[in-house]
């Protein structure tokens, strides 16, 4: 059984979690409409990323036999300055989801609830992930601003990038 608590704050982080993939889908579209198709492949594949970590909060709720409350969905920024300018609203918004997750974990330890805080672990790590690979992608912008051709060349690599599933042991 999830505390009202903790099974409130589950579902206030799938709310954070969609807001997520809103987000990202936004900047996927500013980026195709920049001729940047890479970009908003990546986005793309972000915004996947982040429905796969709202499904996963949902069926722990579900699987604790607690209550989905869905709220409404905020709406994202539409418009950026530049790519630098959308990797850097990419970094802060991932650092301000891992002080999301730190919160429930705080929680889940304040309302002993240990199978909460175990499940979290899962996002513990993969938000030093997500911090990762945009601190990466946009320490490379900075690199290369002012040169058309790198910025060509990263758009291709960025393209290549797939959605891909943890593996089930890592999806539990
Ligand atoms: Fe669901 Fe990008 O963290």
């Amino acid at each position: 059984m999830l505390t009202d608590k903790v099974e409130k704050a589950l579902n206030g982080q799938i709310n954070a979690e969609l807001y997520s993939a809103y987000l990202y889908l936004a900047m996927a579209a500013h980026f195709e409409q920049g001729d940047l198709p890479g970009f908003a492949n990546w986005m793309r594949v972000q915004a996947q990323e982040e429905q796969f970590h709202a499904m996963k909060i949902y069926d722990f709720i579900l699987e604790r036999g607690g209550k989905i409350v869905l709220s409404a969905i905020e709406a994202p920024a539409s418009t950026w300055k530049s790519p630098v300018d959308v990797l850097k609203a990419t970094l802060e918004h991932e650092q301000k989801v891992t002080g999301l997750i730190n919160d429930l974990v705080y929680l889940a330890r304040d309302q002993k609830d240990n199978a909460t805080e175990i499940f979290l672990q899962w996002f513990v790590n993969e938000q030093v992930e997500e911090e990762d690979s945009a601190s990466k992608i946009l320490g490379q912008l900075k690199m290369i601003e002012g040169s058309p051709q790198a910025l060509f060349l990263l758009d291709r690599e960025l393209g290549q990038r797939i959605f891909t599933p943890p593996a089930a042991e890592g999806a539990a």
